[in-house]
């Protein structure tokens, strides 16, 4: 026998108590944030292209984080779904205190304190020309005008009660600058998880249809980053901590687990992952049709974001995944 057969890595493997002396990543719900959308209308409505998924009224929105505390996850994320007349050009309505997120923030908190609530911080919800910015007559997205709106958007949602500011729109220099706004009304215990490195990503998709922002003209690539681009990641992960963020992200996640396991070993913050509309509809999709077993499937690509190296994952399967992980 070839001297190498001494290594037989198959005995590691042998038995499940075995495998689990020595596995090497885990998935718990405690990592998972659950992102839901919420409109003004009563009742809750089913996105076409993420299946599983609806726009929830005040009330469906209540009874799905009430069933997501009792499946053991801890955290949301919210996105407004928001009817054309309450957009415009320079996003008014993002820093409206009785808009829908504020409103709705303020009832969650009231109603469970300690549920995290984490907020998105952008304009295109707001915004008539679905961008993240406000966009000039020459269609160039104008970064510091919209920063300013972004800070008077984020106090809004901190004054409501926000634990955690999440800004996605990826302009330069407003982590910092939404730092000092928070600060500056003593919000200093609000955190900030920056979308470090968002890529200009087509697994957007099926959210853009969820909240109808599709960009009216041109794209998000003078703002989002390049997806054939890592080594820009490390840049944008030094300015989000300089300039203060609390947790750092990588956005979309499966495609970009090389990325991850970058900042992993360039940051000591806690990284964030984010699994986003597109990866979820292929799976839900995949699955709808039976190419796919759902639950093994789910629970792999969530563990391998972990193996990659996120601490934690904002992914629309938090409690499909939470109650296999409890059963
Ligand atoms: C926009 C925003 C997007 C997502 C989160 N915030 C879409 C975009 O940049 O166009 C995408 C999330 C997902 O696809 O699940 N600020």
């Amino acid at each position: 026998m070839a001297s190498d057969m001494r290594q037989r890595p198959r005995r590691n493997r042998s038995h499940p108590a075995l495998r689990g002396f020595t596995s090497e990543t885990s998935l718990e719900a405690s990592r998972l944030v659950y992102p839901l959308f919420l409109h003004e209308s009563p009742g809750d409505e089913p996105i076409d292209s993420m299946p599983g998924c609806s726009r929830h009224g005040a009330e469906g929105l209540l009874r799905e984080v009430d069933g997501a505390l009792e499946d053991g996850l801890t955290s949301v994320l919210l996105f407004p779904a928001l009817a054309e007349s309450q957009k415009s050009a320079t996003g008014e309505s993002s820093h409206d205190p009785d808009g829908l997120i504020p409103k709705t923030v303020a009832a969650l908190k009231s109603r469970w304190p300690e549920l995290i609530v984490m907020t998105d911080v952008a304009l295109d919800p707001y915004s008539s020309d679905g961008h993240d910015g406000i966009v000039a007559p020459d269609g160039r997205i104008l970064n510091d005008e919209t920063v300013a709106v972004l800070c008077r958007q984020a106090v809004c949602q901190a004054r409501a009660g926000a634990d955690i500011i999440a800004p996605s729109d990826m302009m330069d220099g407003r982590v910092g600058a939404i730092r000092d706004a928070l600060d500056a009304e003593d919000f200093t215990e609000v955190g900030i998880l920056a979308y470090t490195a968002k890529y200009a990503s087509a697994f957007y998709g099926p959210f853009r249809d969820a909240l109808d922002s599709a960009p009216k003209s041109g794209d998000k690539k003078t703002y989002q980053m390049d997806p054939a681009n890592a080594r820009e990641a490390l840049r944008e992960a030094e300015l989000d901590e300089d300039e203060g963020a609390d947790m750092l992200m990588v956005k979309p996640a499966g495609p970009y687990l090389d990325v991850i396991r970058a900042l992993r070993e360039a940051s000591p913050l806690p990284i964030a992952a984010y699994q986003v509309s597109g990866e979820y509809a292929m799976l839900a999709a995949a699955a709808e049709k039976g190419y796919l077993d759902e639950r093994p499937s789910v629970l792999e690509s969530l563990l391998s974001i972990r193996r990659a190296g996120a601490d934690m994952i904002l992914t629309y399967y938090a409690r499909k995944a939470a109650r296999w992980l409890a059963s």
